[in-house]
C-alpha cells in the first residue's frame, strides 16, 4: 500500500463490526503493516477475533486507541455515533492534528464535526454492502480544510474494499447512496423477480437462482471486459424481430427507465432526510 514503511500512518478504527473487519482485511492484503492498524470495541469477541486474525492492536477504550493514531475511522452505527463522539477523550490540539474518516451513512460532515467540536479534518465516505466481499463501491466527499495527502491516505484504506469514486459537493454523497449505496438491493428485485418466474415456468428454486446469478455475473462481466457502451452490448443480443426485442419492447412499454429515475430519485429524497436524524 505504501512504498516505505516510515510512511505507513497508525489507523485507528473505533467500532470493530463488518465493515472494519473487510476493510482491514483488505487493508492487509494490500500489505499494511498490522502493527499499524488499531481497532477498539466495547464488547471483546470481534476484537479477539481480529486480532487473531490479522495480528492488529486492539483494545476496549476508544480514547486510548484515537490518542496512538494519525487517522481515526469513525465505523460505528450512525445512531451511536453522538455517543460515542461525547465520550472520546481527545484534546482539541489531539483532534485536530488527525485526519478522522466517517464510514457512518446518513451523517453529514457539518454533523459530524458539530459532534466532534472542534475544526477537524474530517472526510465522509459511503462504502455500500459488496464492499464487504472487497467488491465496493466507496464514494468519498473532502471539505476544502483536507489536504491531497488525507485525500490520498483515505482512496488508499477505501481502496482496500473496492473501487473508490470523489464527489466534489456533499450532495454528491446522497447521489452516491442512490446509485451504489442502495443499488445491490436494485438488482437483487430484479433476479428475485426472474427467479420467480422461472419457478413459476417449472424450475426449481436453487436451479433458478443458479441460473439468474450465472447470467447476472455473465453480463457483469461482459460490461467489465468490453470497453463499449451498454447500449451496444444490448443491441448486440437484440435481433430485430427476436425475443429479447420482444422482452425489451415490453420493458419500454412500462417505462422502466423511468421507473428506475423515480425510485433513485426517492433514495436521493430520503438520504437528503436522514441527514437529519443523528
Ligand atoms: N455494512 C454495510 O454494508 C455498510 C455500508 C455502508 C456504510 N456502513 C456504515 O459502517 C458503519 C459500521 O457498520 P457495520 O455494518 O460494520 O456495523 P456493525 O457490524 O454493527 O459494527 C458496528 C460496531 O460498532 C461497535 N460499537 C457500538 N458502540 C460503540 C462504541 N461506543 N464505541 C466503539 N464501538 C462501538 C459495535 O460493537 P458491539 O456489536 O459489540 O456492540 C459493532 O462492533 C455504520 O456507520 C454503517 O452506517 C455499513
Amino acid at each position: 500500500m505504501q512504498d516505505k514503511q516510515t510512511e505507513f500512518k497508525k489507523v485507528a478504527f473505533i467500532g470493530a463490526g463488518n465493515m472494519t473487519a473487510s476493510i482491514i482485511s483488505g487493508m492487509v492484503k494490500n500489505g499494511y503493516p498490522s502493527d499499524f492498524i488499531f481497532a477498539s470495541n466495547p464488547s471483546t469477541e470481534k476484537l479477539d477475533a481480529l486480532n487473531a486474525k490479522h495480528n492488529i492492536n486492539i483494545s476496549q477504550d476508544n480514547s486510548a486507541v484515537a490518542k496512538q493514531a494519525d487517522i481515526i475511522i469513525l465505523a460505528v452505527k450512525p445512531q451511536l455515533m453522538a455517543d460515542m463522539l461525547s465520550q472520546l477523550s481527545l484534546t482539541e490540539a489531539e483532534k485536530t492534528s488527525k485526519l478522522f474518516i466517517s464510514i457512518a451513512a446518513g451523517l453529514p460532515v457539518s454533523r459530524l464535526l458539530e459532534l466532534l467540536n472542534a475544526p477537524c479534518r474530517l472526510i465522509r465516505t459511503m462504502p455500500n454492502t459488496p464492499s464487504l466481499l472487497g467488491l465496493g463501491m466507496t464514494g468519498l466527499f473532502a471539505p476544502q480544510n483536507v489536504t491531497t495527502s488525507d485525500k490520498e491516505y483515505a482512496n488508499q484504506i477505501m481502496s482496500a474494499v473496492g473501487k473508490t469514486v470523489w464527489v466534489e459537493d456533499e450532495s454528491g454523497i446522497d447521489h452516491i447512496i442512490a446509485l451504489a449505496g442502495s443499488a445491490p438491493a436494485y438488482f437483487f428485485l430484479f433476479m428475485e423477480g426472474m427467479i420467480k418466474e422461472a419457478v413459476e415456468l417449472g424450475f426449481d428454486e436453487k436451479e433458478a437462482k443458479a441460473i439468474v446469478q450465472q447470467v447476472a455475473l455473465g453480463s457483469a462481466e461482459m460490461v467489465k471486459q468490453n470497453d463499449v457502451d451498454i447500449a451496444t452490448l444490448r443491441a448486440q443480443v437484440t435481433s430485430k424481430g427476436g425475443t429479447t426485442a420482444c422482452a425489451l419492447e415490453s420493458f419500454n412499454q412500462s417505462d422502466l427507465t423511468g421507473i428506475i429515475k423515480k425510485a433513485m430519485q426517492a433514495a436521493i429524497s430520503r438520504s437528503q432526510e436522514m441527514a437529519k436524524l443523528f
